[in-house]
C-alpha cells in the first residue's frame, strides 16, 4: 500500500517576517517535488501572513489548546489556527511535553480538537537518553503512542513523528536499524488499536534529520517521511531533505 511520504519543517520559536522568503522559496521547492507532501510548522504569529506565499506547501502550527475557547491566556484554539491559515497542527513535541508538562492525555484531547476544527495532524513520540539506553525503547515508545492516540485515529487526518529526545537539535542519529526496529515496533502497536487503518498511517522520523542522512532515513521501510527542524529553516538546506523523499 503506498503511503505518500510527508516532509514537514518544525520552525519552532524561530522566524519573523523577514524570514517569509524563506517560506515562499519552500513553497515553490513543494511545487517541484508533487509526489512528496511538503509542509511548514510555523509560530502562530507567522502562519496568515505565510498562507499567502505557501505555493505548494501546506502551513502549519506547532500545538493546540484542546479546549474550544475560554479563560486561558496566551492559548490559541485549533479553530484559531485554522482560521489564520493552518491546515495541519503538531501535538506532544517533546519539547512540549517537557518545558509545559504536557501528558499523553492532553496529547490525545489536542488532537482531537485539531481534528474538530478541521486540522489535520502530527502526533509526537520519542524516547529519553536513559530508556534507550535501558534497552526498552520500543515498549516505552510504543505505550506513549497509545495512550496519546486520539479516538478515532485514521490516516486521513493523523500521523505519527518519532523523534528520540537525545537526537533533537544534537546531530546524533539512531542506527538505521534502530529506526527500523522502532518504526515496525510502533506500526504494530497502532494495529493493535486500529487494525488495518495502521497500514496507511504515516509514521515519520524527527531528530536532526538533514540532507546528508535524510535519503537513508527515508528508505527505511515504514519510515514515511520526515519531521525536521534546524534543516528547514532555509530553502537551501531543507532542498535536500525534500528531494530525498522523492
Ligand atoms: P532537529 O531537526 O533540529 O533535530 O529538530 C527535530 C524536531 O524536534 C522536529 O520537530
Amino acid at each position: 500500500m503506498g503511503r505518500r511520504k510527508l516532509v514537514v519543517g518544525n520552525w519552532k520559536m524561530n522566524g519573523l517576517k523577514a524570514q517569509l522568503g524563506e517560506v515562499e522559496a519552500i513553497g515553490a521547492l513543494a511545487a517541484r517535488h508533487p509526489a512528496v507532501e511538503v509542509g511548514l510548522c510555523l509560530p502562530a504569529t507567522l502562519i496568515a501572513a505565510a498562507d499567502g506565499v505557501k505555493g505548494a506547501a501546506f502551513i502549519g502550527a506547532q500545538d493546540c489548546h484542546m479546549k474550544d475557547s475560554g479563560a486561558h491566556t496566551g492559548c490559541l484554539s485549533a479553530a484559531m489556527l485554522a482560521q489564520a491559515g493552518a491546515g495541519w497542527t503538531i501535538v506532544g513535541h517533546s519539547e512540549r511535553r517537557q518545558d509545559q508538562g504536557e501528558t499523553d492525555t492532553d496529547t490525545a484531547a489536542k488532537a482531537l480538537a485539531a481534528k474538530a476544527a478541521g486540522l489535520k495532524v502530527i502526533l509526537c513520540v520519542g524516547e529519553s537518553l536513559d530508556v534507550r539506553d535501558a534497552g526498552d525503547a520500543e515498549s516505552v515508545v510504543s505505550a506513549q503512542l497509545l495512550a496519546s492516540l486520539p479516538e478515532g485515529a485514521a490516516a486521513d487526518w493523523l500521523a505519527i513523528a518519532y523523534e528520540p529526545i537525545w537526537a533533537i537539535g544534537t546531530g546524533r542519529i539512531p542506527t538505521m536499524e534502530a529506526v527500523e526496529t522502532m518504526h515496525r515496533a510502533l506500526r504494530a502497536a497502532l494495529a493493535t488499536t486500529i487494525g488495518g487503518e495502521a497500514e496507511g498511517m504515516r509514521i515519520l522520523y524527527g531528530g536532526s534529520m538533514n540532507g546528508d542522512n535524510a535519503a537513508e532515513l527515508m528508505g527505511i521501510t515504514d519510515v514515511d517521511g520526515g519531521l525536521v527542524g534546524g534543516a528547514s529553516l532555509t530553502a537551501a538546506k531543507f532542498a535536500p531533505v525534500i528531494a530525498a523523499a522523492v
